[in-house]
């Protein structure tokens, strides 16, 4: 763990692609590095730890309440990950990375991809919803996108999933949106897909 490029981190040496791993609200750097391994094994590990702590809960970005978002926050936020990936990147000699967020991190993931189309190599946003949504479009140039949404979510509706595949898609990305009988939680289905979806990107 490091404290470097702006962020508190996690780094694991490994293989193309490199993994960005973005925690949800309340989690660290060290949440999703068991599932990363596990659904891709060898990939090299870059995780950093939410900036913004909302009363002790490390999140991304900050907000007034849930679902509500303070959008300046969520842009320069944004900006700072974009930053921190193109710092360790180049200092750990990584190759352009493939975000997994969940939750509030994949909210972040996908308000950096709209400010900063060229930041990531893919992302799979795990119950993601809109934050940012810009007045002129970026130009993804067809990245590989997989949204993995919850039927029962009851912080993420199938209205606002729906609404951030569009946003993408119109962007240019290459979106595979999956609804699963699930809520806001991580569920085996998610994981299958996932290692599924990864296998198939190169
Ligand atoms: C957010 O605040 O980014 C979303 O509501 C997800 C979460 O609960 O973190």
């Amino acid at each position: 763990v490091s404290s470097d490029f702006g962020f508190r981190h996690a780094f694991e040496s490994g293989g193309a692609p490199a993994l960005l791993l973005l925690h949800g609200t309340g989690g660290d750097e060290t949440d999703l590095v068991p599932l990363a391994r596990h659904v891709a094994p060898g990939s090299a590990i870059l995780s950093p730890r939410g900036n913004v702590s909302e009363n002790g809960l490390p999140r991304f970005f900050r907000r007034f309440a849930e679902g509500v978002f303070d959008l300046e926050d969520v842009a320069r936020r944004a900006d700072e990950l974009a930053a921190f990936i193109a710092d360790a990147t180049a200092a750990y000699d990584l190759s352009k990375p493939v975000a997994i967020g969940f939750s509030n991190g994949a909210n972040i993931a996908a308000a950096m991809m709209l400010r900063h189309p060229q930041a990531l190599a893919g992302a799979a946003l795990i119950r993601a919803q809109p934050t940012l949504t810009p007045g002129t479009l970026p130009d993804l140039g067809g990245v590989p996108v997989l949204m993995l949404a919850g039927e029962r979510d009851p912080i993420v509706s199938a209205y606002d999933c729906s609404g951030l595949a569009a946003t993408l898609e119109a962007a240019g990305a290459e979106v595979r949106l999956e609804t699963l009988p699930a809520g806001h939680s991580l569920t085996q289905l998610d994981v299958d897909i996932l290692k599924d979806w990864l296998a198939r990107l190169t």
